[in-house]
């Protein structure tokens, strides 16, 4: 059975050529990560790069190489009036005639590199609308803005799941031909659920209405939900948010009363409004204990918020706790 490659797809699908190109760009980049991921150790990539990012992470050696290949293969493109990164502390000009602003995180998942386990990069796509070099204002646009959205999944096979606006396609990387082709092309996340994803220990910090809600998937078939759920942590929201739209589930990233000043761990515009759109092209339903993810108005671009993202009915429930 013959597939079609990503190229083709973007040429029947994506909104324009040059946005076309733009993706065609982060999947040739995505080849020359993944071929760092592969060497390992043997790569020299493991390990800690000696520095923090402007939110006192500390940095990996990958986050740092994979956030460089990046930014030069996305400032190559014409196209491209500037980017935004969780590695970089203020936005990085590129064209300024350029129509599109991007924002990514590199290596997301990174505590995951020195155990050989999965990470990706996430990416969204918005227009600009600017003169003269860009600036961090124009980047604050509400997710549903988003012209394109997607991730590549470094995993046992590399996978890239795009949106273009319409719906959420997958494409296997297929090393012999170096190509990313089509392998699930109406990709959508069942209303109902059995499997979760939260860092449980974390439990005793969170708000009394994410206590009680988890507690009762926890009572399971004992319990008011009257059935047992499923529980998975990769520690990599792209291996996660893929899980959900492969077999379904609900995934939780929440407040956290250690920190009650940050709304969350997870950042908006690397990581919430990619997935959010990507989940809810797919069905699902993506956001905070008040409202919609792609509704919100980011404040700046290294914003954090609570997440709740999956199953359309569990986001539902979980936001109705919240609300009560
Ligand atoms: P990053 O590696 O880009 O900093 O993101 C990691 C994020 C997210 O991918 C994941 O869901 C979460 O952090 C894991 O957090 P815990 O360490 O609390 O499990
Ligand atoms: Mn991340
Ligand atoms: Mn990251």
């Amino acid at each position: 059975m013959s597939r079609q490659n990503l190229s083709d797809y973007l040429s029947s699908h994506a909104p324009s050529a040059t946005l076309a190109q733009l993706i065609l760009s982060i999947a040739e980049v995505s080849r020359a990560i993944r071929d760092d991921l592969s060497g390992g150790a043997l790569n020299d990539i493991l390990g800690a790069a000696g520095a923090e990012n402007v939110q006192g992470e500390e940095q990996k050696k990958l986050d740092v190489i994979a956030n460089e290949r990046i930014k030069t293969a996305l400032s190559a493109l014409p196209s491209v009036r500037g980017i935004a990164s969780e590695e970089e502390d203020e936005v990085v000009a590129a064209h300024n005639d350029g129509e599109f602003l991007v924002t990514f995180d590199p290596l997301d998942g990174s505590s995951n590199i020195d155990i050989n386990s999965m990470v990706g990069t996430i990416f969204s796509v918005l227009g600009s609308r600017g003169e003269g070099a860009v600036s961090e204002a124009e980047f604050l646009q509400p997710g549903r803005q988003q012209l394109a959205a997607g991730y590549v999944l470094y995993g046992p096979s590399v996978m890239l799941v795009l949106t273009v606006g319409k719906g959420v396609v997958m494409f296997t990387y297929e090393p012999k031909s170096g190509e990313y082709l089509l392998t699930e092309a109406e990709v959508s996340i069942a209303r109902e659920c059995k499997e979760f994803a939260i860092n449980m220990s974390n439990q005793r910090h969170w708000h009394p209405a994410m206590q009680r809600y988890i507690g009762e998937l926890l009572q399971g078939s004992e319990g008011p939900r009257g059935k047992n759920y499923n529980m998975r942590w990769v520690a990599a929201m792209v291996a996660d948010v893929h899980r959900i739209l492969c077999r379904g589930g609900l995934f939780c990233y929440p407040w956290d009363a250690r920190k009650p000043e940050q709304a969350g761990k997870l950042r908006l515009m690397y990581e919430a409004n990619p997935m959010g759109l990507l989940v809810e092209q797919a069905g699902g339903k993506v956001c905070t204990p008040d409202g919609n993810i792609l509704d919100i108005q980011p404040e700046h671009i290294h914003q954090r918020v609570p997440v709740i993202l999956g199953a359309a009915d569990e986001v539902t429930l979980c936001l109705d706790y919240h609300q009560q």
